[in-house]
Protein backbone atom coordinates (compact mmCIF):
# COMPACT_ATOMS: atom_id res chain seq x y z
CA UNK A 1 0.00 0.00 0.00
CA UNK A 2 1.60 3.18 -0.97
CA UNK A 3 2.13 5.32 2.38
CA UNK A 4 1.70 8.68 2.71
CA UNK A 5 1.58 10.73 5.44
CA UNK A 6 -0.60 13.84 6.76
CA UNK A 7 -0.31 15.86 9.69
CA UNK A 8 -3.74 16.77 11.11
CA UNK A 9 -7.01 14.80 11.13
CA UNK A 10 -9.74 17.46 12.77
CA UNK A 11 -13.31 17.02 11.69
CA UNK A 12 -16.68 16.40 12.75
CA UNK A 13 -16.39 13.28 11.37
CA UNK A 14 -12.72 11.93 12.43
CA UNK A 15 -11.18 13.84 15.51
CA UNK A 16 -7.40 13.53 16.62
CA UNK A 17 -7.56 14.72 20.13
CA UNK A 18 -5.92 12.21 22.30
CA UNK A 19 -7.69 9.09 22.82
CA UNK A 20 -10.18 8.57 20.11
CA UNK A 21 -13.16 10.60 19.67
CA UNK A 22 -16.33 11.25 18.24
CA UNK A 23 -18.31 13.88 18.21
CA UNK A 24 -22.28 13.58 17.76
CA UNK A 25 -23.36 13.43 14.43
CA UNK A 26 -26.98 14.86 13.99
CA UNK A 27 -29.49 11.89 12.80
CA UNK A 28 -26.80 9.48 12.72
CA UNK A 29 -27.64 5.96 12.59
CA UNK A 30 -25.33 4.16 15.17
CA UNK A 31 -24.18 0.78 14.14
CA UNK A 32 -22.34 -1.87 15.15
CA UNK A 33 -18.34 -0.44 15.65
CA UNK A 34 -16.16 -1.91 12.82
CA UNK A 35 -12.06 -1.53 12.77
CA UNK A 36 -10.51 -0.65 9.72
CA UNK A 37 -7.72 -3.52 8.27
CA UNK A 38 -5.54 -4.35 5.30
CA UNK A 39 -6.22 -7.78 6.37
CA UNK A 40 -7.19 -9.80 9.10
CA UNK A 41 -4.08 -9.47 11.00
CA UNK A 42 -2.91 -5.96 10.03
CA UNK A 43 -4.80 -2.66 11.39
CA UNK A 44 -4.77 -0.47 8.63
CA UNK A 45 -2.96 3.13 10.08
CA UNK A 46 -4.74 6.08 8.58
CA UNK A 47 -1.27 8.10 7.75
CA UNK A 48 -1.14 4.94 5.02
CA UNK A 49 -3.92 6.03 2.92
CA UNK A 50 -2.91 7.22 -0.54
CA UNK A 51 -4.14 10.53 -1.54
CA UNK A 52 -6.53 10.74 -4.11
CA UNK A 53 -7.12 7.09 -4.36
CA UNK A 54 -10.69 5.43 -3.48
CA UNK A 55 -10.87 2.32 -1.27
CA UNK A 56 -13.84 0.10 -0.75
CA UNK A 57 -15.22 -1.58 2.44
CA UNK A 58 -18.23 -2.74 3.12
CA UNK A 59 -20.32 -1.38 6.09
CA UNK A 60 -22.77 -1.15 7.70
CA UNK A 61 -23.70 -4.81 6.49
CA UNK A 62 -21.50 -7.55 4.88
CA UNK A 63 -22.59 -6.32 1.34
CA UNK A 64 -22.67 -3.04 1.17
CA UNK A 65 -20.03 -0.63 -0.10
CA UNK A 66 -18.54 2.44 1.05
CA UNK A 67 -15.84 4.30 -0.34
CA UNK A 68 -13.17 5.61 1.84
CA UNK A 69 -11.22 8.54 0.16
CA UNK A 70 -8.03 10.86 1.49
CA UNK A 71 -9.41 14.08 0.38
CA UNK A 72 -5.57 15.86 0.03
CA UNK A 73 -5.84 19.81 1.45
CA UNK A 74 -9.30 20.47 1.87
CA UNK A 75 -9.89 23.82 -0.10
CA UNK A 76 -13.51 24.23 0.70
CA UNK A 77 -15.49 24.24 3.90
CA UNK A 78 -12.27 24.35 5.30
CA UNK A 79 -13.49 24.70 9.20
CA UNK A 80 -12.34 21.77 10.89
CA UNK A 81 -12.55 19.89 7.37
CA UNK A 82 -11.18 15.89 7.59
CA UNK A 83 -8.85 15.20 4.80
CA UNK A 84 -10.60 11.58 5.39
CA UNK A 85 -13.82 10.63 4.31
CA UNK A 86 -16.55 7.81 4.05
CA UNK A 87 -19.71 7.63 2.01
CA UNK A 88 -21.82 4.54 1.07
CA UNK A 89 -20.74 4.07 -2.73
CA UNK A 90 -24.05 3.02 -4.08
CA UNK A 91 -25.70 5.64 -6.41
CA UNK A 92 -28.57 7.10 -4.74
CA UNK A 93 -30.27 7.30 -8.50
CA UNK A 94 -30.32 3.43 -9.21
CA UNK A 95 -27.75 2.11 -6.90
CA UNK A 96 -24.88 1.36 -9.44
CA UNK A 97 -21.90 0.57 -6.78
CA UNK A 98 -18.40 -1.45 -7.34
CA UNK A 99 -18.99 -4.51 -8.17
CA UNK A 100 -16.22 -6.89 -8.66
CA UNK A 101 -16.54 -7.38 -11.69
CA UNK A 102 -17.34 -3.38 -12.64
CA UNK A 103 -17.87 -0.72 -10.90
CA UNK A 104 -19.81 2.44 -12.64
CA UNK A 105 -18.96 5.04 -9.72
CA UNK A 106 -15.37 6.15 -8.86
CA UNK A 107 -13.76 9.01 -6.95
CA UNK A 108 -11.97 10.99 -9.22
CA UNK A 109 -9.42 13.04 -7.33
CA UNK A 110 -8.19 14.91 -11.21
CA UNK A 111 -10.55 16.76 -12.87
CA UNK A 112 -13.77 16.43 -14.93
CA UNK A 113 -16.16 17.81 -17.16
CA UNK A 114 -19.63 17.16 -16.36
CA UNK A 115 -23.56 19.10 -16.63
CA UNK A 116 -24.14 20.68 -13.67
CA UNK A 117 -27.76 21.46 -11.55
CA UNK A 118 -26.36 25.26 -12.59
CA UNK A 119 -27.76 24.24 -16.38
CA UNK A 120 -23.95 24.51 -17.44
CA UNK A 121 -20.89 22.53 -18.19
CA UNK A 122 -18.73 22.48 -15.26
CA UNK A 123 -14.40 20.78 -14.71
CA UNK A 124 -14.24 20.27 -10.90
CA UNK A 125 -11.37 17.90 -9.15
CA UNK A 126 -12.31 15.59 -6.19
CA UNK A 127 -15.93 13.99 -6.78
CA UNK A 128 -17.82 10.95 -7.06
CA UNK A 129 -19.23 10.14 -10.27
CA UNK A 130 -21.36 8.12 -11.27
CA UNK A 131 -21.26 6.83 -15.09
CA UNK A 132 -24.19 4.78 -15.70
CA UNK A 133 -26.27 8.26 -16.01
CA UNK A 134 -23.72 11.03 -14.86
CA UNK A 135 -24.46 11.63 -11.29
CA UNK A 136 -21.60 13.96 -9.82
CA UNK A 137 -21.43 14.16 -6.03
CA UNK A 138 -18.92 16.26 -3.79
CA UNK A 139 -17.05 14.22 -0.94
CA UNK A 140 -15.69 17.27 -0.11
CA UNK A 141 -19.06 18.95 0.67
CA UNK A 142 -20.99 15.88 2.92
CA UNK A 143 -21.52 14.39 -0.93
CA UNK A 144 -24.06 16.66 -2.20
CA UNK A 145 -25.15 16.20 -5.94
CA UNK A 146 -23.53 18.63 -8.17
CA UNK A 147 -25.26 17.16 -11.65
CA UNK A 148 -27.21 13.99 -13.19
CA UNK A 149 -30.76 12.37 -11.73
CA UNK A 150 -29.69 11.36 -8.18
CA UNK A 151 -32.04 12.65 -5.89
CA UNK A 152 -30.07 12.15 -2.94
CA UNK A 153 -26.38 12.97 -1.55
CA UNK A 154 -24.93 9.67 -0.94
CA UNK A 155 -25.02 8.42 2.82
CA UNK A 156 -21.88 9.31 5.14
CA UNK A 157 -20.03 7.15 7.20
CA UNK A 158 -19.44 8.25 10.71
CA UNK A 159 -15.71 7.79 11.22
CA UNK A 160 -13.49 7.40 14.22
CA UNK A 161 -9.74 8.27 14.55
CA UNK A 162 -7.80 7.33 17.46
CA UNK A 163 -4.85 9.03 17.34
CA UNK A 164 -2.70 6.89 19.75
CA UNK A 165 -3.08 4.05 17.34
CA UNK A 166 -3.73 5.71 13.89
CA UNK A 167 -6.27 3.34 13.42
CA UNK A 168 -10.08 4.52 11.94
CA UNK A 169 -13.01 2.79 13.14
CA UNK A 170 -16.75 2.89 11.18
CA UNK A 171 -19.17 3.69 13.98
CA UNK A 172 -22.01 4.71 12.11
CA UNK A 173 -24.03 6.01 8.69
CA UNK A 174 -25.87 9.22 8.78
CA UNK A 175 -28.28 10.67 6.16
CA UNK A 176 -30.50 8.92 3.88
CA UNK A 177 -29.31 5.65 2.48
CA UNK A 178 -30.14 2.72 -0.07
CA UNK A 179 -29.69 0.28 2.43
CA UNK A 180 -33.15 -1.77 1.96
CA UNK A 181 -33.56 -1.12 -1.86
CA UNK A 182 -29.87 -2.13 -2.72
CA UNK A 183 -31.03 -5.26 -0.32
CA UNK A 184 -34.07 -5.66 -2.52
CA UNK A 185 -32.53 -5.54 -6.07
CA UNK A 186 -29.05 -6.67 -5.76
CA UNK A 187 -29.45 -8.34 -2.90
CA UNK A 188 -29.57 -12.55 -4.27
CA UNK A 189 -26.04 -10.88 -6.47
CA UNK A 190 -24.49 -9.96 -3.30
CA UNK A 191 -24.99 -13.19 -1.90
CA UNK A 192 -23.24 -14.81 -4.37
CA UNK A 193 -20.17 -12.03 -4.63
CA UNK A 194 -20.12 -11.95 -0.95
CA UNK A 195 -20.44 -15.83 -0.51
CA UNK A 196 -22.76 -14.69 2.70
CA UNK A 197 -26.81 -16.13 3.28
CA UNK A 198 -27.31 -13.13 5.50
CA UNK A 199 -26.85 -10.00 3.36
CA UNK A 200 -28.23 -8.05 6.18
CA UNK A 201 -25.32 -9.23 8.42
CA UNK A 202 -23.80 -6.72 10.38
CA UNK A 203 -20.24 -5.57 9.31
CA UNK A 204 -17.70 -7.60 11.89
CA UNK A 205 -15.46 -6.04 14.21
CA UNK A 206 -12.68 -6.33 12.06
CA UNK A 207 -12.97 -5.23 8.35
CA UNK A 208 -11.20 -5.61 5.50
CA UNK A 209 -10.19 -2.24 3.01
CA UNK A 210 -8.85 -2.67 -0.26
CA UNK A 211 -8.32 -0.02 -3.28
CA UNK A 212 -11.58 -0.26 -5.38
CA UNK A 213 -8.67 -0.85 -8.83
CA UNK A 214 -8.01 -4.17 -6.79
CA UNK A 215 -11.47 -5.01 -6.06
CA UNK A 216 -13.27 -4.21 -9.49
CA UNK A 217 -11.75 -5.69 -12.56
CA UNK A 218 -12.59 -2.66 -14.34
CA UNK A 219 -13.75 0.51 -12.94
CA UNK A 220 -15.57 3.15 -15.33
CA UNK A 221 -14.34 6.11 -15.53
CA UNK A 222 -16.33 9.38 -17.28
S1 LIG B 1 -27.21 4.87 -11.01
FE1 LIG B 1 -25.83 6.48 -10.69
S2 LIG B 1 -26.50 8.01 -12.05
FE2 LIG B 1 -27.93 6.41 -12.34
Amino acid sequence: MDRRHFTRICSSLVIAAGASRTLPLSAAQQYARSTLYIDAQTPLHAAELAVGKPYVFFYPYVTTPCFLIHLGERETNANNASPIVAFSAICSHKMSHPAKEISFINYRHDEIEFYSHAGKTEKRSKVISCCSERSVYDPTDNATVLGGPAPQPLARIALEHNRDTDQLTATGSTGANMYEKFFEKFGFRAQLEHKVVDVKAPSPEKLTVQLVDDYSRQTIKC
